[in-house]
């Protein structure tokens, strides 16, 4: 495998990214509309010369992650909502997924939760080097969010990533006991310890407003062809979508889609999130969506 051929295209859409989460991270306050935030991110990584490479989620409280606001969506944020923002950009697939998690309003109620998922991602980045267990990352990020007295959440994982699949074949678990492999010099990876006071479990909930291609659905239906054309088969949301003819193709077309639900955490718990898309360097992680210089 090897590093990829264009690590500048994956190093600059890791810095857009980066720079979009700081963004959004400022932008989530008491009365801020999450439409309005999550086009802000979006708009801003276009601005970059980069495309999202999935809707800006704005996920809060017990949900985890995979929420999107709608086209339709006017609520905002209120104070003491805990909120995912999880965001990432791509450069021709070459993509950078990070995430970081503020409680709106500034009320420090929920600052071991926020730290342990802080701290879980320390632990794990600080475990990386060409040839580790990712077993033994899974078990430095679980003890640094038990050190805090909270679970992992034991059913969400960091991926690896590869051009255009977000989530490529590697699962980067939160928890120890389900990886045999190991990481080696060049894989771009993204690490997201989710922290929570709950069960230590997500199940599913509603739809979330994100959706993507499971493959190429052909030329047989142009308007189909025409999304495939600007998403391949990383994940979109209808609040990207104009034209009533491209909604009713994909309407049309809902087996060759997979519809994400919501992440729910199971016994209703509070989820804090911390994440970043690291390169296995020569003999350590080189964090690619470090926050940018003041
Ligand atoms: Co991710």
């Amino acid at each position: 495998m090897g590093y990829p051929e264009d690590l500048d295209h994956w190093r600059r859409a890791a810095r857009i990214a980066a720079e979009a989460r700081e963004l959004g991270v400022s932008l989530v306050v008491p009365g801020a509309e999450r439409r309005f935030v999550a086009e802000a991110i979006e708009d801003f990584i276009r601005t970059e010369g980069a495309q999202p490479a999935f809707p800006a989620n704005l996920s809060r409280n017990d949900e985890a992650a995979h929420y999107t606001p709608g086209p339709e969506d006017v609520a905002a944020f209120r104070a003491g909502d805990l909120v995912k923002v999880d965001v990432g950009a791509h450069l021709d697939g070459a993509i950078a997924d990070t995430a970081e998690t503020v409680e709106v309003g500034g009320t420090h109620r929920l600052d071991n939760l926020v730290r342990a998922a802080r701290d879980g991602l320390a632990a794990g980045i600080a475990a990386v080097r060409p040839g580790v267990r990712v077993n033994d990352v899974s078990r430095a990020i679980a003890s640094a969010i038990h050190a805090r007295g909270l679970k992992p959440i034991e059913n969400l994982t960091g991926h690896s990533i590869e051009r255009y699949l977000l989530h490529a074949g590697k699962a980067i678990p939160n928890v120890p006991g389900f990886s045999d492999a190991t990481l080696a010099e060049g894989e771009v990876i993204a690490i997201e310890p989710f922290a929570t006071n709950g069960a230590g479990s997500i199940g599913n909930g509603p739809f979330g407003n994100i959706q993507r291609f499971r493959a190429d659905p052909g030329a047989k239906d142009p308007e189909l062809a025409r999304l495939f054309g600007r998403f391949r088969t990383l994940p979109f949301t209808a609040r990207w979508i104009d034209r009533p003819e491209e909604l009713e193709a994909l309407r049309r077309a809902r087996r060759t889609l997979q519809t994400y639900p919501v992440f729910v955490e199971r016994g209703g718990g509070l989820v804090a999130q911390a994440e970043h898309t690291i390169l296995v360097g020569p003999d350590r992680a080189e964090i690619l969506s470090a926050a940018p210089p003041e």
